[in-house]
């Protein structure tokens, strides 16, 4: 008698507490892949070292790592993003929610996922060093024997507001020109609608729902960013015409709440962080610190699980 009913607190304890550990999706940046050892792997090795048990998926565009690391330079990001938003749909590992760190770029394409799929829903959304606010500048390659992103650099140069770079240069998507905030309305297909910048006839509520509905959005900028121009929009800070550096708080999309940034903030779950040295250079350190004792190890994050199962299990760990 005893020893069922052990047998079943155990059976109810374990399945409970694998639902306790919020899941985490990563999504890298340009220039790497998914699955690569020394970026997304080491991250990943760091969550499950740190958080045992945890599940963590890496986010792959198409169905090789080489087609992944070609979807950060070429293509249509709408397409990316609806793409990831059916791959994630379909893990069942995911399916109460997950957890969100995107990297560079990836931070950028995570929002987007929140803003448009959210089904299933993030809690926490890092993000990475990513271009919120666009770039002014198309980002340089680290390597320059890298031959995709120097093709990358050569194709922008046609006129970054092109139709066709604008349907097959994926840092073309991004760019907001300080000097043509028009041209940037006008031709960029991707961050104008993601910021919901345009007339307001177009904007979408849903964007603004979706993002407002985070547990936080925790924004990290790189000290020594030389990558992302500037290294504000990491915090969607952007250029204007006179290379005058406009932040958020002073932009239209906060004052305005376009994106449910405001609300956030008034909740206290909009944060802007600053993580040492140059873009991507994240030490184990600060990962652990910042990232997984605060948001991504289930313990940390108490009172904030929802339902009862999950609340009594925190109880006991
Ligand atoms: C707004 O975005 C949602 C989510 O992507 C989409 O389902 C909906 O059709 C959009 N609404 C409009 C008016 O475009």
């Amino acid at each position: 008698m005893y020893s069922w009913l052990s047998l079943l607190t155990i059976l109810i304890y374990s399945h409970v507490i694998v639902k306790a550990q919020t899941p985490v999706v990563l999504w890298h940046g340009m220039g790497d892949d998914c699955c690569n050892p020394d970026s997304m792997g080491r991250i990943t090795d760091l969550i499950k070292q740190h958080v045992p048990g945890i599940f963590v998926h890496s986010v792959k565009i198409g169905d090789s790592e080489n087609s992944d690391r070609n979807a950060g330079f070429f293509g249509v990001i709408d397409n990316q993003v609806d793409y990831a938003c059916e791959q994630l749909a379909t893990i069942p590992e995911l399916a109460n929610g997950f957890n969100a760190v995107g990297f560079s770029q990836g931070g950028l394409f995570m929002r987007a996922y929140v803003e448009r799929c959210n089904q299933p829903q993030v809690r926490h959304l890092v993000t990475f060093g990513s271009p919120h606010g666009g770039v002014s500048d198309i980002p340089n390659c680290e390597n320059i024997h890298d031959f995709k992103c120097t093709l990358m650099r050569t194709m922008v140069k046609r006129g970054v507001y092109t139709d066709y770079v604008q349907h097959h240069v994926i840092q073309a998507q991004y760019f907001k020109s300080p000097s043509d905030y028009e041209a940037y309305l006008e031709h960029n297909i991707f961050l104008p609608r993601l910021n919901n910048q345009i007339e307001s006839k177009y904007q979408n509520t849903t964007y603004r729902d979706n993002l407002a509905s985070l547990e936080s959005f925790v924004m990290i900028k790189f000290a020594d960013d030389t990558m992302i121009k500037p290294p504000e929009s990491a915090w969607f800070w952007t250029l204007d015409q006179d290379n005058e550096i406009w932040p958020l708080k002073d932009q239209v999309i906060y004052q305005d709440d376009l994106l449910g940034l405001q609300l956030l903030d008034h909740d206290a779950k909009l944060k802007f962080m600053t993580c040492p040295g140059s873009h991507m250079q994240i030490s184990d350190d600060y990962f652990v610190n910042q990232v997984i004792q605060p948001l991504l190890s289930s313990t940390g994050d108490q009172n904030k699980v929802n339902g009862p199962g999950i609340r009594f299990v925190n109880q006991q760990a």
